[in-house]
């Protein structure tokens, strides 16, 4: 139940037993123009998509390289650890970040963003952690943002590397240029692939303004793309073909579905953390659907308590990072997520607060479990 990598389905581990193919052979096209296909309509975008051989990072770096050049004014709301990553990327890269902070566990005000964009009307683009998986909060006015940056003319680029797959994300209907995710997440695949939806203005951008760079330089999986459907450099060919069930399987459910799936299982990992005496970090309207950041009770100590859920119940959640570490623990809710992983996570954490000698309502699990009905 970690915030990532994810539980990957046994159909999605054993594609990646196909044979290692050439890569610039037709077998590989044909894959590689499926899995695109498919992606886009994950994305829900008839734009671009690449597909980097690297964890998320290397995507978001991508979308920072390939966009900004020296001096370049960018707005980024900034309320955990992955802005406050990205906002400093964007700097070190020549940029000049205007950070739009908010207290962990709260979204900045959609209005200081409007604030900003009116008062730096050459900003380039707005960046904007879709998901802050340090924190457990979701940015719930992405569109309004899509909206903002039409009218200004600016980029839009979301980093929706936790959350794609598991919440609402209709990429072209937003306005989004570059939006960047993910396998190891809420599409349930192994890590080591980060696909990226690129908008037709941002890739006419990318190709007249490339990088210095060689792996991230998009224009060369342009180019290889548009005369051969190929990557310029090699595919990790057993995660493409992994990805590619991951993919087929997020379309067997219908993204709908899916998101209502994920949504169902929050809400029921909400009350029934709330019956057991449990608050989330996050606040009530930036509580995210994928990532449940729950604040420790005095005398649940966070190694003793992860310790516990790890060797006692065999279910693994993630401690806090910086500030927050030893303050909240945070459990993925993400990817393969169904009635069985809450009610067993519920009551493994339960049982593991009852054994830190505090007193967890018993009532928690009929709580979530009746959350669930529309599951059944
Ligand atoms: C919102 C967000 N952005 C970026 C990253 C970095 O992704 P990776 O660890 O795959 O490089 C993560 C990882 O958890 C994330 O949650």
């Amino acid at each position: 139940m970690l915030p990532g990598s994810t539980n990957v389905p046994n159909r999605v581990m054993s594609a990646m037993l196909a044979p290692i193919i050439n890569h610039r052979g037709d077998d590989f096209r044909v894959l590689y123009k499926a899995i695109v296909e498919k992606t886009q309509q994950v994305f829900q975008t008839n734009g671009e998509i690449i597909l980097l051989t690297t964890s998320g990072t290397g995507a978001v770096e991508a979308s920072v390289i390939n966009i900004i050049k020296k001096g370049d004014k960018v707005i980024i709301p900034v309320n955990g650890e992955f802005g406050t990553r990205l906002a400093d990327l964007i700097d070190s890269w020549g940029g000049q970040a205007i950070r739009i902070k908010a207290p962990f566990g709260e979204n900045p005000p959609f209005e200081k963003i409007e604030e900003a964009a009116d008062q730096n009307k050459d900003v380039k683009a707005i960046y904007a952690v879709y998901n802050e998986t340090s924190t457990g909060t979701t940015l719930r006015y992405m569109d309004r943002i899509g909206k903002l940056c039409s009218r200004n003319g600016a980029f839009f680029i979301a980093d929706a590397v936790s959350i794609l797959g598991g919440d609402e994300l209709p990429v072209d209907k937003w306005n989004i240029d570059i939006c960047v995710t993910a396998s190891q997440k809420a599409l349930a695949a192994p890590p080591g692939v980060s696909p990226m939806s690129i908008s037709s203005r941002a890739k006419k951008h990318m190709q007249s303004n490339p990088p210095p760079t060689q792996y991230l330089n998009l224009k060369r999986y342009f180019k290889y793309y548009e005369e051969n459907f190929e990557t310029p450099f090699t595919p990790a060919l057993s995660l493409f073909y992994a990805f590619n069930e991951a993919l087929d399987m997020v379309l067997e459910e219908g993204i709908d579905e899916r998101i209502k799936r994920h949504k169902i299982c929050a809400e029921a990992f909400y009350a029934g953390l709330y019956t057991m005496g449990l608050t989330p970090f996050a606040k009530p309207d930036a509580q995210s659907n994928v990532v449940i950041a729950v604040n420790y009770l005095p005398g649940m100590e966070d190694k003793k308590f992860r310790g516990l859920l790890s060797e006692q119940f065999k279910v693994l959640v993630a401690g806090g990072f910086g500030d927050l570490k030893g303050k909240v623990f945070r459990v993925g809710s993400m990817g393969e997520v169904n009635r069985y992983h809450v009610m067993r996570t519920l009551s493994s954490i339960a049982s593991a607060i009852n054994i830190l000698g505090l007193k967890a309502n018993p009532e928690a699990t009929s709580v979530a479990l009746e959350k669930m009905k529309p599951l059944q």
